[in-house]
């Protein structure tokens, strides 16, 4: 061990600006971070202050499609090599650590930073997330599985308070986590923001000792959302060992006040501080042999970004106007073909070279087009563009029986860090020309993008519906190479699209002004609560079309083995990737769950025997007594399906309790801490503070809805961000996220995020004006 003086140590805790770790004055490593998850978000340090702020500043890279989209491919070799691709960049870029994946379940697809996540199904989110890491560790490079945990809503995020039972919480939000770590041990895992049962779950013993390290044999670091440590000495004795970003020596500080009385916190600080320079040790290797950007091969990083997209892209709809006649005349709608939207606001937000846009990606192909935008696609922005020209162009495609692209999704404003939406539906200036389109008699195929469900409510108006997701920088190329059929779409929705947000199992106990958020839908989460419901959707969860046909034939299920087979034909003309699901599920038990999954590729007429390995857990079920998984021996039906809802094969088999426990061999003996169990799921409210009772731990949102005082500091901030943004727009989501942050954001967590400007002094200034 380094020998290093209190000081040091209390240090250690603590991040050095915005991405380091600390040196200890070169007697430990220092690690770099970076963003994550789908491409590299490495700041450079400008002009001598890190641009901390304008998350839109960084250094050029590669963006791969958003997690939503990857997890579209049901394709577990491209999230490995989604990994290491980005490894590689990280290798050039001398960072160490990358800030993803993240592995949030979907609880409402109304979450803004739903497409930084994979899914609404855990076994799915978690096996994806698992590949990820292995992909990008196997390359030196470490990994931040993010945000642990129920962080399923942007509002508030900072400090709003998730209510999960136990059952509920290990079976559907911890488990993904549970798999990466089990299957992938990633270098470190972050700590959200948010409040699990009443504390914050950076500050909570039982998820990151508990849990993460006594439970599922975690190894790694933990480090805080930038931001989220409340409390250093709270959260070291919790389990975290690293606080992010740089407090200005306010941590230490903290530290400093118990550290000789309080042997708890030197002890754990040992014990942190040993990760840490374990960490550092680790995961500096990775990029010390090529540090230089010149070596990143960004052509066969765009053309990886290229075939990621494809792969994942999802045809909703087809009546067989897709693919296009090969270089036909085509009449072009929408602002989003030239100026195409292709990721989310935020930190994953990624500086990307220019890459040609859809137009100019089906002009190369050989087609003739006649194009007008319609509407603006300029962010907030909601005015008409064209609009008349547009409309004649579709009489004239009418007229001529050619077909029109109708290109249209979310804008810039609607997805990104530190707000949710709040509903489903689409710009009305793009529905509106839509509507009027359709009504013209038009074939019409709508290329769509969002990084999560939209309401696709022209389907039945419509010819075919290309759903594109937020799929990164390759994305003009992508459409141009689906939509002539070039590639054949072999994507499938992880997550429901409903007909509307008011059908979701949590509709109404989402993303309110209080900080309690009771997730009283308990285990009914995404399709669980379609099917046990039976709930109509737009779209059901694995849903998804292609140019080809498949058959299914010959399931033989072998439970001792975990696994399925069948036999998979490709019964079309044209080369495709199907992409199989295996759910199961209990007599008794009202919903089916996912528990395998394999994606084929079939030439014409071709048949491939195919094997499905069940997920360890497929026969248990979690017994909150013994606070585990246990096995759950009995009668169930296995079900092959081309989606949660297109069952193709399935079996009744009998499972013995034997067999049912052989899974569980891999989950290693664990005793609970009873007591533990105990208070983390009773009194599991937050009460939320007033005037009187207001803390370091409150925010100025809350705090100037009751106080004068604080209203005008608020106003006055808000104020001097929006100049210093340079004249950004207030719904530009590098703005939206900064102006989050100072609302939404705990006092204490003010101070490292401003870098040191929020005094401490400040900070306890600001309580007392607030409670008077
Ligand atoms: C986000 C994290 C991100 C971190 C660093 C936070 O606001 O929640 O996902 O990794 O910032 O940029």
């Amino acid at each position: 061990m380094v020998n290093l003086s209190d000081e040091e140590k209390m240090r250690l805790f603590n991040g050095v600006g915005s991405w380091n770790s600390y040196d200890a004055g070169g007697k430990v490593r220092s690690f770099t971070m970076s963003d994550g998850p789908h491409g590299l978000r490495k700041q450079d340090a400008i002009e001598e202050t890190e641009h901390y702020a304008d998350l839109n500043r960084s250094r050029i890279a590669t963006c791969f499609p958003t997690s939503s989209c990857m997890a579209a491919s049901w394709d577990k070799s491209l999230l490995s090599e989604l990994g290491k691709t980005i490894a590689e960049e990280a290798q050039c870029q001398e960072v160490d650590v990358v800030l993803g994946p993240g592995t949030n379940i979907k609880r409402s697809p109304l979450c803004g930073r739903n497409f930084e996540y994979f899914s609404e199904d855990p076994y799915l989110a978690g096996t994806l997330a698992a590949e990820y890491i292995n992909g990008m560790q196997a390359l030196g490079i470490g990994t931040s599985l993010k945000h642990f945990t129920c962080n399923n809503q942007e509002k508030r995020r900072q400090t709003s308070n998730s209510i999960v039972n136990e059952k509920t919480l290990s079976e559907i939000y911890l488990r993904p986590f549970e798999i990466a770590v089990r299957k992938a041990q990633p270098a470190s895992i972050m700590v959200s923001y948010n409040k699990v049962n009443g504390d914050y779950a950076a500050a909570s013993k039982f998820l990151l000792t508990e849990v993460l390290r006594k439970k599922w044999g975690f190894k790694g670091i933990v480090i805080s959302d930038w931001g989220a440590c409340i409390g250093a000495p709270n959260c070291l004795k919790a389990g975290m060992s690293l606080a992010m970003p740089d407090s200005n020596g306010y941590f230490s500080h903290q530290l400093e006040k118990v550290y000789k009385d309080d042997a708890e916190v030197r002890a754990k600080l040992d014990e942190a501080n040993a990760l840490v320079i374990e960490a550092a040790n680790k995961w500096t290797g990775g990029h010390q042999q090529k540090a230089d950007n010149s070596k990143i091969d960004f052509k066969a990083h765009h053309n990886a970004a290229l075939r990621f997209a494809t792969n994942a892209a999802v045809l909703l709809k087809n009546d067989g106007v897709l693919p296009l006649a090969e270089k036909s005349k085509i009449t072009v709608i929408g602002a989003m073909a030239a100026t195409m939207k292709f990721q989310g606001g935020g930190s994953s937000h990624i500086s990307t070279a220019p890459y040609p846009n859809a137009l100019d990606s089906l002009k190369a192909l050989g087609y003739e087009i006649d194009f007008a935008e319609g509407y603006t696609g300029e962010m907030g922005d909601t005015s008409e563009r064209g609009y008349a020209q547009a409309l004649e162009l579709a009489k004239k495609a009418v007229a001529e029986k050619r077909p029109v692209l109708f290109f249209c999704g979310l804008t810039e404003e609607f997805e990104g860090e530190g707000f949710d939406r709040d509903n489903i539906a689409l710009p009305q200036v793009q529905t509106k020309l839509l509507d009027q389109i359709i009504a013209l008699g038009a074939d019409v195929i709508a290329v769509t993008f969002s990084g999560a469900p939209i309401d696709i409510y022209f389907a039945d108006k419509v010819r075919a519906v290309l759903h594109m997701y937020l799929c990164g920088e390759a994305c003009g190329e992508a459409c141009a190479e689906l939509l002539s059929g070039r590639v054949n779409p072999s994507g499938k929705i992880a997550e429901t699209f409903p007909f509307s947000e008011k059908d979701t199992p949590c509709y109404g106990n989402f993303a309110g002004e209080e900080d309690n958020i009771e997730y009283k839908e308990g285990s009914y989460v995404g399709y669980r609560y379609y099917e046990a419901k039976n709930v109509p959707v737009r779209y059901e969860f694995g849903f998804g079309l292609s140019y080809t046909t498949f058959e299914y034939s010959n399931l033989k299920v072998d439970v001792a083995k975990r696994e399925v087979s069948f036999d998979l034909k490709n019964t079309g003309s044209v080369k495709g990737a199907e992409a199989s699901q295996v759910y199961i599920q209990k007599e008794g038990s009202d919903y089916p769950e996912l528990r395998g999954f394999e994606k084929t590729m079939l030439e014409p007429g071709e048949t491939k025997r195919v094997t499905v390995t069940l997920d360890e857990n497929a026969f248990t079920t979690y017994d909150t007594s013994a606070h585990n998984f246990v096995a759950d021996a009995g009668e169930y039906t296995i079900k092959v399906g081309m989606s949660v809802r297109k069952i193709v094969l399935e079996q009744k088999v009998s499972v013995s309790a034997e067999q049912a426990a052989a899974g569980l061999s891999e989950v290693a003996a664990y005793t609970p801490d009873l007591p533990l169990y105990e208070s983390f799921f009773t009194n599991t409210f937050y009460e939320q503070h007033h005037k009187g009772t207001f803390t370091a731990a409150d925010n100025l949102g809350d705090m100037a809805k009751e106080s004068f005082g604080v209203r005008v500091i608020l106003k006055i901030i808000n104020m001097i961000i929006l100049f210093s943004m340079r004249g950004k727009s207030k719904n530009d989501p590098s703005v939206k996220i900064v102006l989050s942050a100072i609302a939404e954001n705990p006092l204490e967590s003010l101070i490292s995020i401003t870098n040191g400007i929020f005094t401490e002094k400040l900070m306890e200034k600001t309580v007392r004006l607030a409670n008077r």
